[in-house]
């Protein structure tokens, strides 16, 4: 199965807004995001990085259907809540590109494209010129969760391999798991990699 990967840039992403959607609910859907979406959300929340300044979408595409896509964009230009750490700890939030989501249907994991996701978005970065630090975060679930998977392996390793370290930063999302009836309060990590010149 080759998968093409696909960059595009501003509002050459509001075409792909539902397809990115889709995939958000399928694979965030699963643990550890738990993630019982809607596409009206998706549809609001996916419009700000069409509209956003120095925004990226990656897209792996089979076939010319989108099968995995990650998203990036200036931390400066996301919610006062997720800069706040970062400003607590001295960073310079202009200096800070944030990379929101990789997400990549089941079917296609294991072929390079979550590589794929992390060269492009720090290629954009490093491009971009005015970056120090690239930051993602991670929903943390105890180890004892009912819904984690038997044998579930967590992404660190990977995202130690792309050079990210993990930090004891912390930030608060609010979303609806899929067995529970309403929205509760996730607790996300912050993992940073420094951008050396
Ligand atoms: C994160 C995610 C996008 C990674 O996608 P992926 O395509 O499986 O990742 P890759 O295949 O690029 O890399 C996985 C590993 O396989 C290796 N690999 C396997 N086949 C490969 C190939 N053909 N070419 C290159 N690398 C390959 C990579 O080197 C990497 O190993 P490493 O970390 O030891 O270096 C995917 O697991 C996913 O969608 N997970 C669910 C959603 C999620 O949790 N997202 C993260 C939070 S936003």
């Amino acid at each position: 199965m080759s998968l093409m990967i696909q960059t595009v840039h501003g509002e050459q992403i509001a075409p792909f807004i539902d397809d990115v959607a889709r995939l958000r609910i399928e694979v965030f859907h699963e643990f550890p995001y738990l993630y019982d979406g809607d596409m009206s959300y998706e549809r609001r929340y996916l419009k700000t990085f069409s509209q956003a300044k120095d925004s990226l979408l990656v897209l792996a595409l089979h076939e010319g259907e989108v099968v995995g896509a990650s998203t990036g964009l200036p931390l400066a230009q996301e919610p006062p809540d997720m800069q706040a750490p970062f400003i607590e700890r001295g960073y310079e939030v202009e200096r800070v590109f944030y990379f929101s989501e990789s997400v990549l249907k089941a079917a296609y994991r294991g072929q390079g494209a979550g590589l794929a996701f992390f060269r492009e978005r720090e290629q954009w970065a490093r491009n971009l010129g005015s970056f120090d630090f690239l930051a993602f975060c991670a929903v943390v679930r105890p180890e004892e969760h009912p819904l984690r998977p038997a044998g579930h392996v967590p992404l660190d390793a990977f995202w130690q391999h792309r050079g990210f370290q993990r930090t004891d930063m912390l930030c608060r999302m609010y979303w609806k798991d899929r067995d529970e009836p309403a929205e509760t309060e996730k607790q996300l990590r912050f993992w940073i990699k420094p951008l050396d010149k």
